[in-house]
């Protein structure tokens, strides 16, 4: 009804994706906004945004995604995009066991620093798993200990294979955690 698209302010929702160079952000996303992976993605200079709406029970959410450059030359700029953020998710490669030790030593302190939500919804995402276990370095019981120890939402995927899974499936928790 007429009453209904007068409903006020739409709700939107901040969501910022973190993590070092190369642990595939920029392709999670492509996966997530365009169902696309590309082999050759470049390297994000300093932050892209994506918006997009999602109908979830009948409530129209607007998610607002920071996509950040993990490269370490951006990093006295990635922070500020902590500022607002609702949802934190936090990227590492199972295939290089550094890349999450750096979401404790680098990502998550940002996080402490900067951020400006209280209790944001926080998510840790393994990803490359096509990879196969012989290139894996970090398993999935280390992956959930890991984001259980940091009171983080956790899933592994992979960007390259797992299509349309990354929105359906992987997002869900973060969001309903948002939402409700
Ligand atoms: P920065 O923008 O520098 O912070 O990196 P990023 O985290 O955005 O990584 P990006 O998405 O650019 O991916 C880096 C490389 O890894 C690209 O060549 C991707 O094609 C590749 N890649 C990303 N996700 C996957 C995946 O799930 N599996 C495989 N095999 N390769 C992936
Ligand atoms: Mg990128």
């Amino acid at each position: 009804s007429d009453t209904d698209s007068d409903a006020g302010p739409e709700t939107v929702l901040k969501i910022i994706f973190v993590g070092d160079s190369g642990v595939g952000k920029t392709s999670l996303l492509e996966r997530m906004f365009s169902d696309r992976f590309d082999s050759h993605m470049p390297a994000t200079i300093g932050t892209d945004q994506r918006f997009k709406r999602l109908n979830i029970d009948g409530r129209e959410i607007g998610v607002s995604v920071w996509d950040t450059a993990g490269q370490d030359r951006f990093s006295s700029l990635t922070p500020f995009y902590f500022r607002g953020a609702q949802g934190v998710v936090y990227v590492y490669d199972v295939t290089r066991a550094e890349s999450l030790t750096h979401l404790r030593d680098k990502w998550m302190e940002d996080y402490k620093s900067y951020a400006t939500v209280e209790d944001a919804v926080q998510m840790v995402v393994g990803n490359k798993v096509d990879l196969g276990d012989r290139m894996r370095a970090v398993s999935a019981e280390e992956g959930a200990a890991f984001a259980r120890e940091h009171g983080c939402l956790y899933k592994e995927t992979s960007a390259k294979t797992d299509s349309g899974g990354t929105d359906a499936g992987v997002y869900d928790a973060l969001i309903w955690g948002l939402v409700c």
